[in-house]
């Protein structure tokens, strides 16, 4: 049955064998017993000084999922994704927005289980928030962030067809670091036919959550 309050609940991102629902709580504790060690976390997210770092990193992830939708509005909305690839629960992928009925502007993270990565995941769930962006929530232009020695995610975002848009420097551990920018453009998303053979469902009835029109 349909979620009465809470339709992005019933959102499906369907690419290949891949498979995108909006995270529950029921995900959680599957999700913290995956997370992969390498994954770099908010360093100003709270950590508890009588827990374990293993334990405060999965602390955090709770926390980020309970504040994505307890925080949510039309005007700032951040949107987790849980990925299955043939049914088996291997990463996360997320969509996000700021003032998004004006600057039209998206904003994208992700992660893998190790096991999942360099296959083609990494991309065809890009891809697929992507297609929603660009689809039925009309957004402008995609935005990815990437530290300067993250091959894989630069790479992704150059597969998709983004540019190069800045860099800046910032604190990253006890040293200071690049962080390049990417954007994709509407028009060079739309002229790559880069949403081919992704399937979105149930957005309709979540229109109204990110200051869109519905019916
Ligand atoms: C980033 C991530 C989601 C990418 O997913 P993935 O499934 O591994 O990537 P894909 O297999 O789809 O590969 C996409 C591209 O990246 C390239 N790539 C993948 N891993 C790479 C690596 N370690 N080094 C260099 N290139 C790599 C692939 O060759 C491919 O390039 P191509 O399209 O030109 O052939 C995944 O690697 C991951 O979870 N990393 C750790 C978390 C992280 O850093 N998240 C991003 C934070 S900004």
């Amino acid at each position: 049955m349909a979620h009465p309050y809470w339709p992005l609940f019933d959102l499906r991102l369907t690419v290949d064998e891949l498979e995108l629902r909006p995270m529950t709580e029921a995900d959680q504790l599957p999700l913290a017993g995956l997370l992969p060690e390498d994954l770099e976390l908010d360093p100003d997210a709270t950590r508890y000084p009588g827990l374990s770092e293993a334990v405060n990193r999965r602390v955090i992830g709770f926390q980020h999922y309970w504040k994505s939708y307890g925080s949510w509005r039309p005007e700032r909305w951040r949107l987790p994704f849980c990925v299955r690839a043939g049914g088996e629960l291997v990463g996360v992928q997320e969509l996000e927005a700021g003032d998004f009925a004006a600057l039209r502007t998206v904003y994208s993270s992700s992660y893998l289980i190790g096991s999942a990565r360099g296959r083609g995941i990494g991309r065809q769930m890009r891809r697929a928030v992507l297609a929603l962006a660009f689809g039925p929530l009309a957004a402008e232009a995609a935005v990815s962030s990437a530290w300067q020695d993250n091959h894989a995610s630069l790479a992704v975002s150059r597969a998709l067809g983004y540019l190069p848009n800045g860099e800046s420097r910032h604190r990253r551990d006890d040293r200071v670091d690049t962080m390049l920018y990417r954007r994709l453009s509407r028009s060079d998303w739309l002229a790559g036919d880069r949403g081919a053979g992704v399937h979105v469902a149930g957005v309709e009835a979540c229109l109204p959550y990110f200051g869109l029109e519905g019916d």
